[in-house]
């Protein structure tokens, strides 16, 4: 399958006021759960592991605490973001890169892929070469944890959320659309600030369903060990979910 989606730096930039702000992205999502989990998922499956690459990091928040426990390299497409993160985590270790792509020339103990970052990645071919990323930079033994939405938010009335910002208390709608047959789930949001300002966002992300996961996981020469849900304790009951893949070699 292929499609018309173009997800160059430049668009995702424009298509997402996190990208446009990433200060306001780390402040609204800096009581996320992604690094605990992640971290939970790698000492109940692989214990010893003591590198890891997070592919698709954005401004490094989960780096900055699985950093605590693991020498650690971000990757990111996204120059913006990268240079956010070098400026605010300077102790850290930031690359661009596309995960469809990109070569760091050696391997780690431990992969991260969260916060959905490879539903960004939309047509199979691409999702093939993120995983062939995966594998390159992969021994024996080295652990996957992936976060991405494994089934869509159907289309719903638009819902409001208020979320504080450092610009004061936003009030956010957010509406979803399913397409079938790209497997792709739009979310649009529109963001009330209480200054008066307004913005919009169109983010657009790729399903995949357990058994996708699997076979791209496989076909990488990666076993999936486990899928959970958000939580990272129960069975998969989407939207999201971590799936946990050991590479066989
Ligand atoms: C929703 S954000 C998640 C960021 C971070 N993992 C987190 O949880 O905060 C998705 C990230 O994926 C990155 N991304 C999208 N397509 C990418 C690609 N082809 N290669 C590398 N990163 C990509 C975006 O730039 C963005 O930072």
């Amino acid at each position: 399958m292929s499609s018309v989606d173009i997800v160059g730096p430049e668009h995702l930039e424009a298509s997402n006021l996190f990208y446009r702000d990433p200060e306001l992205y780390d402040g609204v999502q800096s009581d996320s759960d992604s690094a605990r989990i992640c971290r939970a998922l790698i000492d109940r499956h692989h214990p010893e592991a003591r590198t890891l690459l997070d592919f698709g990091c954005g401004t490094g928040r989960d780096l900055e605490r699985l950093a605590q426990h693991f020498d650690c390299i971000g990757v990111d497409l996204q120059p913006c973001l990268v240079d956010y993160a070098r400026r605010t985590r300077p102790e850290l270790d930031f690359r661009v890169g596309d995960i469809r792509t990109v070569r760091l020339g050696h391997t780690a103990d431990a992969l991260a892929c969260l916060g959905n970052s490879l539903a960004y990645v939309h047509d199979n071919q691409d999702v093939q070469g993120a995983f062939q990323t995966f594998a390159a930079h992969a021994h024996p033994e080295t652990l996957l944890v992936l976060c991405s939405p494994v089934a869509p938010i159907g289309p719903s009335c638009p819902q409001q959320t208020h979320v504080e910002t450092p610009l004061g208390t936003a009030t956010v709608t957010i509406s979803y659309e399913w397409d079938l047959r790209t497997q792709i789930n739009t979310m649009r949001r529109h963001w009330d600030f209480a200054s008066g300002e307004e913005a919009h966002d169109v983010i657009r992300r790729r399903v995949l369903g357990p058994r996708e996961l699997e076979l791209y996981a496989t076909q990488a020469g990666f076993d999936v060990v486990e899928i959970t849900d958000e939580s990272g304790v129960s069975s998969v009951t989407g939207p999201g979910a971590y799936t946990v893949a050991r590479y066989r070699g």
